[in-house]
């Protein structure tokens, strides 16, 4: 075996042991994730620590925070975890000094606690009927909405956080990515939402004689050329 062979070998043989994973693109990397004992969270989480991140699991005092840094860990990750709102200055500055004591660093911040705003229907308990705040219509148009025609999963929104984090993203600075199977830019059926009776048309009042007479443009009609009626 020759030497670039044996470190080929060591090089996966290290990946693998470090966390699963044959990536590596968050190795060295510290990362707070706020809101990650469920959801979108929870798959950040994972998807760093598998990319060779160490990661700082926060989340509100009752989530599963500590059942997800255990899974990172039980995978051959490194986590812990923090409990409090975050949305309170001390308890995010707690938040910092632990990654910085268990750590001592930090390089990435994914503030991804919070209140779910967006038409984007990503596969977490917000957007099913039972276990949200959606009834069945808003569930079903929220897909009918999306041209991909699914929801999206949580390890796909991951996905994104991940080349983000990564030096794979050095030129990348203050873009938006948008991560919802083109609802954004379809803009989708929301008038299914609208209730029957607020769908008929006005009557209307003028005479309109010729408003569906339409249809002539240079593409379907050849207009003759031929004297104005100006011009005698
Ligand atoms: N699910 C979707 O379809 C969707 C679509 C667009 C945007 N988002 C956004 O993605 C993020 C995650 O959504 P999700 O569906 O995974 O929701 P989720 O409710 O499963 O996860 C959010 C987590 O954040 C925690 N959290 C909330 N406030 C906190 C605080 N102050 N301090 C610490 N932790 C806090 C919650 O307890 C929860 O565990 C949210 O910001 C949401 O607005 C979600």
């Amino acid at each position: 075996m020759n030497d670039e062979t044996r470190n080929f070998i060591d090089m996966r043989t290290k990946s693998f042991e470090r966390n699963g994973s044959d990536h590596g693109r968050l190795e060295e990397k510290v990362a707070i994730i706020t809101g990650a004992g469920t959801g979108i969270g929870e798959a950040i989480a994972h998807k760093f620590a598998r990319e060779g991140a160490r990661v700082v699991v926060c989340g509100l005092p009752d989530d599963p925070i500590e059942d997800v840094a255990k899974a990172i860990r039980q995978n051959k990750g490194k986590a812990v975890a923090f409990a409090g709102d975050i949305s309170e200055e001390r308890a995010a500055k707690q938040c910092v000094d632990l990654a910085i004591k268990e750590f001592k660093r930090l390089d990435v911040v994914v503030n991804n606690a919070g209140v779910f705003l967006d038409n984007v229907p990503i596969d977490t308990a917000w957007t099913h009927k039972e276990t949200g705040p959606m009834d069945k219509e808003m569930e079903k148009t929220l897909i009918q909405a999306v041209p991909l025609a699914r929801r999206g999963t949580p390890e796909e929104v991951a996905n994104v956080y991940a080349f983000l984090a990564s030096d794979e993203a050095s030129y990348v600075t203050g873009a938006l990515y948008v991560v919802d199977g083109g609802t954004t830019i379809a803009k989708g059926p929301v008038g299914d939402l609208v209730p029957e009776k607020l769908r008929k048309e006005p009557k209307g009042e003028l005479e309109l004689q010729h408003s569906r007479h339409g249809l002539r443009n240079k593409q379907t009609h050849k207009v003759k050329p031929g004297k104005l009626k100006s011009e005698g």
